[in-house]
C-alpha cells in the first residue's frame, strides 16, 4: 500500500513523505526545493513529486494521502468549540480568521497537488490530528515496543503538549494542554523579545542561554506533580512583564539578555523533566518518544536523558512541523493494516545525484575539478590541513540538521576553525556554537554519559582530556551537540571520518549544515556550487570529486 503523506499548509515548515508497505522509502522539506527557508504555509507540492518520482511510483498507484492535522471543518469545529467554551470569548477574533486561513490553505494545496498531478484528484484523503501525527512520527519510527510519548510544540489544532504511552502500536493520550500553555509559544515568544526571529531563530536562543545564569525565576511557570501550568494570559502578555529589557535586532546583546535565555531554558529544561515524569509514574515505562518542535532543544532532550527514570530515548530528527508528514503516513499505514516495524534510524531520505549527474553539472558550469583515488582519504587530508569544506554526498537529510548528507565540515582540533566558519562561511554571530560528527563506537571516550546521537538532537559533557581537541565544536560550558556516525547508516561519511582519526588522532569532524545565513541546506550540485561560490568554503567534496578554489592549505 502507498501512502503520501503531507504536512498541512498550516504548518510553519512544510514536507512530504512517502510510505510504502509500512515503511518509510522517502522524506524532504518544501524549503530545500523552492529555496524559502522552511517553505511556510506553502504547498509541498515538488516535495511530494520527489518523494513519488524517487520511488518509481506512478501518482495512479497512490492508496491513499495522509496530512497531518485535523480537516478544515474538524478544525472549525474544534476551534468554534474551544472559542464557546472560553466564557470571554475574546479568542473568536483569533479563531475565525485561523480557520478562514487553513481553509484557503488546504484548497490551495489540493488545487496546486492536482495541476501537478492530476491523479492525484481522486484520492481519498486522511486527515490525523496534529499531535497524533508527531506522536506517530516518533513512536512508530522508534522500533520501540513499549513507550512512554512526549509531543511538544507551538501548537496544533488545540492543542500544544500532549502526553501518553504506545503499547504494541496502539497511542493511549494521558494528557493534553491547551494552545496557552504552550511550551513552543513560550520559547517563541523569548526568542523574538531577545531581538531574534521567532518560529526560526530559536537554537540562538537555546546557544546564547550558554552564555547566562538562570536568574529570573519565573515563577509564573508553575511545575508539580508531573506536569506544569501557567496563567492563561502569561505567554501574551504576562510573560513580557518579566524581563523589562527587550532587545530590537541589531542591538547588542547584554548580560541581562543571556541570563534570561538562561533562565527560560531552565525553566523549559524542567517542565521537559516533569513531563516525562509524569509519563513514566503514570506507565512505568523507561523508554521515551519525543516529537514536536520545542524536541529540537536538544539541551533540554539531554536533560530528561540524564533522570534515572529514563533508559531510552527516541527523538524524531524531523521533531518540527515537517516530521508530521511521516508521522501522517505512517499512522494512516498501521490504521490500514500494514505491517509495524519500520525504525527510522537514519535521515537520509532525500534526494541523491549519480556521479553522472554531479559530472555533468560540474561540466556545464565550467568549474575545475579532480577525481581522487579515494574522496574518503581525499577530504581527510584537506581537513587535517585547515581547509573548511563542503561536503555533498548521498541523499539529503530530512530535519533541520546536517548528518553528513550536505554538511559543512572542519578540523575540531582547530579552535580558529568556529571563528572562522562563523566569519567566513556561515556568515553568523561569532558566540555560536558548532557540533561535532564522531565515530559512534568513539563517543565513549569524547563524552560523559555518552548515548547514541544520531540525529544531533542530545548534548553531552567533553571530557576534560578532549576539550581542546574538540574546541571549535564545543560551547563554552562544555558541552557538544554531537552525531554518533555509524557505518551501517552512512559508510562514506563514516570512512572519511576514520581517515581523518588515523591523520589527527580526533574521531571526528566538526559539522554543520550546508547553507549560508538565512538560506535553507542545499539540495543539489547546483544550490552546492552556488553556496560554495559565495561563500568562504575552501573545498567541496562532491560525490567522487574534489572542487577547490586557489587558497592554499595553512600548511601547504
Ligand atoms: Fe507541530
Amino acid at each position: 500500500m502507498i501512502i503520501l503523506g503531507l504536512t498541512a499548509t498550516i504548518s510553519w515548515n512544510t514536507a512530504a513523505a512517502l510510505v510504502q508497505d509500512g515503511r518509510l522509502v522517502a522524506a524532504a522539506e518544501q524549503e530545500r526545493f523552492n529555496r524559502i527557508k522552511q517553505a511556510p504555509r506553502i504547498p509541498p507540492v515538488e516535495a511530494a513529486e520527489f518523494c513519488l518520482q524517487s520511488a518509481g511510483i506512478d501518482p495512479a498507484d497512490v492508496d491513499c494521502i495522509a496530512v497531518g492535522f485535523a480537516s478544515p471543518m474538524r478544525y472549525a469545529l474544534l476551534r468554534g468549540l474551544g472559542t464557546a467554551r472560553s466564557l470571554a470569548g475574546h479568542d473568536f477574533l483569533l479563531t475565525a480568521p485561523s480557520v478562514a486561513e487553513y481553509m484557503i490553505q488546504q484548497y490551495k494545496l489540493r488545487q496546486r497537488l492536482f495541476d501537478a498531478m492530476p491523479e492525484l484528484a481522486s484520492k481519498k484523503w486522511v486527515y490525523v490530528p496534529h499531535h497524533i501525527a508527531h506522536a506517530a512520527s516518533a513512536y512508530r519510527a522508534s522500533g520501540f515496543q513499549e513507550t512512554g510519548v512526549l509531543v511538544t510544540d507551538g501548537n496544533g489544532e488545540r492543542d500544544s503538549t500532549q502526553t501518553g504511552f504506545a503499547k504494541n502500536g496502539e497511542l493511549t493520550v494521558l494528557d493534553s494542554k491547551a494552545a496557552d500553555q504552550s511550551l513552543g509559544g513560550l520559547y517563541s515568544n523569548t526568542t523574538s523579545l531577545l531581538g531574534f526571529s521567532r518560529h526560526i531563530d530559536e537554537g540562538k536562543t537555546m546557544g546564547l542561554a550558554a552564555y547566562g545564569t538562570p536568574k529570573y525565576p519565573l515563577e509564573a511557570l508553575r511545575i508539580h506533580d508531573g506536569t506544569y501550568t501557567m496563567p492563561r494570559s502569561y505567554i501574551r502578555d504576562g510573560f513580557w512583564k518579566d524581563f523589562p529589557f527587550q532587545r530590537h535586532k541589531g542591538d547588542e546583546i547584554t548580560q541581562e539578555h543571556k541570563d534570561f535565555a538562561a533562565s527560560v531554558q531552565h525553566r523549559l529544561e524542567e517542565a521537559g523533566i516533569a513531563l516525562a515524569q509524569g509519563i513514566h509514574n503514570r506507565t512505568g515505562y523507561r523508554r521515551l518518544a519525543l516529537a514536536g518542535g520545542v524536541v529540537l532543544n536538544c539541551d533540554m532532550n539531554a536533560k530528561i536523558l540524564q533522570q534515572d527514570f529514563v533508559d531510552d530515548i527516541y527523538i524524531q530528527p524531523a521533531a518540527h512541523d515537517a516530521g508530521t508528514a511521516i508521522g501522517a503516513a505512517l499512522e494512516v499505514a498501521a490504521q490500514l493494516g500494514e505491517p509495524g516495524g519500520f525504525v527510522m534510524d537514519h535521515a537520509y531520505w532525500g534526494p541523491e545525484y549519480s556521479a553522472a549527474e554531479i559530472q555533468a553539472t560540474l561540466d556545464e558550469t565550467k568549474v575545475p575539478y579532480e577525481k581522487p583515488r579515494d574522496i574518503e582519504q581525499a577530504t581527510a587530508d584537506l581537513l587535517s590541513k585547515g581547509l573548511i569544506l563542503g561536503w555533498f554526498q548521498g541523499r539529503m537529510e530530512i530535519g533541520p540538521r546536517a548528518l553528513g548528507g550536505r554538511s559543512i565540515l572542519a578540523n575540531p582540533g582547530m579552535a580558529e576553525m568556529k571563528d572562522r566558519v562563523n566569519a567566513e562561511v556561515k556568515h553568523r554571530e561569532g558566540w555560536r556554537p558548532f557540533a561535532p560528527s564522531m565515530l559512534a563506537e568513539s563517543a565513549d571516550d569524547l563524552v560523559e554519559n555518552s548515548y547514541p546521537s544520531p540525529f544531533m538532537l542530545l548534548t553531552f559533557t567533553v571530557r576534560k582530556e578532549w576539550r581542546e581537541r574538540l574546541a571549535a565544536a564545543t560551547h563554552i560550558d562544555h558541552t557538544v551537540r554531537s552525531q554518533t556516525v555509524t557505518r551501517d547508516t552512512n559508510s562514506r561519511f563514516y570512512g572519511m571520518i576514520e581517515k581523518f582519526r588515523d591523520l589527527t588522532g580526533i574521531p571526528a569532524v566538526m559539522n554543520t549544515s550546508f547553507n549560508d545565513r538565512g538560506e535553507p541546506i542545499v539540495m543539489s550540485p547546483r544550490d552546492a556550487l552556488r553556496t560554495f561560490f559565495s561563500t568562504g568554503l575552501d573545498a567541496l567534496a562532491i560525490g567522487d570529486f574534489v572542487v577547490r578554489k586557489k587558497t592554499p592549505a595553512p600548511d601547504e
